[in-house]
């Protein structure tokens, strides 16, 4: 059954101006529509951002804990449907099924989030300089946030954006990547039953260039908070430099990778690189395209990934026994095989000639499987420093740990590692020498919890994570000082008295 998809303002469901829609197929059977939905334009941009406008005051005005209990009711309701929406997603995004019940999972985790955070402190008391004064540290929240999301946690994150900033008294025009507009749509379906009030949350669906782009540069955003590539993510920070109150919040990709040293444990070190290189088809932005191995156990490690790399399933995201669903749409896969390419021509010894799967089993979505392959450190080397978003997988020799550091900090990202060791001196200076924004011991590099904070440096971010951290980002901190005494004294032994 295909849907006819709407925008989302000011509390009603509506098409867009521009009379045009985009459809939203199946990566995993292109034949299957799952729905169409309104290419958004400027004007819809500016009739979501005006409602937003003007459902502000209101609703930063409601108690933070009625706000809240919206997010309750949420988890309530999606809890219900937790199977169902599970499908969905593994239809319209490719994500093999149990990945897309952990995807729902996350997103209900971080409503429960911000849903508690509304019960702790919204600010502190701080001592002053005069005994009678009490300093206060509050948050206020910005305004409007416009979340522009990505397609690979199509549920998950747009919580982690939506979540914190409603919470603390925010409203916001929510573009979904155009890859999941239905499970965009889902988002605010069941945040307008739960109870969110008309223009508190609109929805405005289409791409990029219609309506990303006059959404990130209208007046009256006040935050643009984005998960997405380098590319747009730096672009938005472009637009948002140039207004005079605009912030930026932008994930932006990664270049990761496990390090494995001499003494790891041998079946966490294979488990931890094979979670980390082919979860979600190696597509999350915490995938790692880079094992980094040290050279006493290279030629083992190389032979036993290799094996499993052979045996991960590839098929339907609705079978159980898929490991890997497909690539989100074309340019993903030729994205995978010009870096399949790469490796080639850079050096690189393939182990397992993975890439476009042919069979007419897969003539339906853009199946691939791995492509493994040896490459020795070379600091020119493209292919271990540049995001690939498939399961394209370097395997590096290292021989000191001074050497393994410089191999995974030698890329413009900063965003996952992991350090599979039974040392701890070594998961020290790992933690202590390399630019990440998470990082994990004897863990693969993906799988980070809501209520930690979710971002990278360099190129992966602004500095500014996500999820539970977002909070700092959709608030403004502002110091309320009171004086208690019947008389003014200053700080700094500012003389008070007028002579
Ligand atoms: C992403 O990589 O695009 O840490 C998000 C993880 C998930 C979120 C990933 N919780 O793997």
């Amino acid at each position: 059954m295909s849907i006819h998809g709407k925008n989302f303002i000011d509390g009603r469901w509506v098409d867009s101006r521009s009379a045009e829609a985009f459809e939203s197929r199946n990566p995993a059977n292109r034949d299957e529509v799952l729905g169409t939905f309104p290419l958004s334009n400027a004007q819809d941009v500016d009739e979501a951002v005006q409602a937003a406008r003007r459902a502000f005051p209101a609703w930063r005005a409601m108690s933070r804990i009625k706000r809240g209990e919206i997010f309750d009711q949420f988890v309530q309701l999606v809890k219900r449907d937790h199977e169902e929406l599970s499908r969905l997603m593994a239809r319209e995004c490719g994500k093999a099924i149990n990945e897309s019940r952990a995807d729902v999972t996350e997103g209900i985790h971080m409503a429960q989030y911000v849903f508690g955070a509304t019960r702790m402190p919204a600010g502190d008391v701080l001592a002053s300089e005069i005994a009678e004064k009490d300093a206060y540290r509050l948050r206020h929240p910005k305004g409007v946030v416009a979340a522009i999301t990505p397609w690979n946690f199509p549920f998950a994150i747009p919580l982690w954006l939506l979540g914190p900033s409603l919470v603390e008294g925010n409203t916001a025009v929510f573009k979904p990547s155009e890859d999941t507009p239905l499970i965009g749509q889902r988002v605010v379906e069941y945040l307008e039953r739960a109870g969110i009030p008309a223009g508190v949350l609109n929805l405005v669906q289409g791409d990029g260039e219609r309506a990303g782009r006059p959404l990130t540069g209208h007046p009256d955003v006040d935050v643009v908070a984005f998960t997405g590539s380098y590319e747009v993510g730096s672009e938005i920070r472009k637009v948002c430099a140039e207004s005079p109150h605009k912030f930026a919040v932008c994930e932006m990709g990664g270049k990761n990778a496990v390090i494995v040293f001499e003494d790891a444990d041998f079946s966490i070190a294979l488990n931890a690189a094979i979670l980390s290189a082919y979860k979600t088809t190696g597509q999350r932005c915490v995938s790692s395209g880079k094992l980094i191995v040290h050279e006493t156990i290279y030629a083992k490690f190389c032979e036993e990934f290799v094996k499993l790399s052979r045996r991960v399933t590839v098929g339907d995201p609705l079978e159980e026994k898929s490991f890997m669903g497909p690539l989100i749409n074309e340019a993903g896969r030729k994205k995978m095989e010009f870096y399949n390419d790469l490796a080639r021509k850079e050096g690189g010894r393939v182990l397992f000639e993975g890439g476009t799967l042919k069979g007419k089993e897969y003539a339906g979505g853009h199946f691939v499987s791995p492509f493994v392959y040896q490459m020795d450190y070379s600091p020119k080397s493209r292919v271990l420093r540049e995001e690939v978003f498939a399961p394209n997988v370097a395997i590096v020799p290292f021989r000191s740990i001074e050497e393994a550091i410089k191999i995974y900090n030698d890329t413009d990202y900063g965003l996952a590692l992991a350090v599979i060791t039974e040392d701890y001196r070594k998961a020290r200076r790992v933690r202590e020498e390399c630019e990440y924004g998470l990082g994990y011991v004897n863990l693969p590099s993906i799988g980070a919890e809501v209520h930690l904070p979710f971002g990278g440096v360099k190129r992966s971010g602004t500095g500014m994570p996500s999820a539970s951290a977002l909070i700092d980002a959709v608030t403004h901190k502002t110091a309320w000082t009171v004086n208690h005494a019947k008389e003014i004294k200053m700080a700094q032994g500012l003389k008070a008295q007028i002579e």
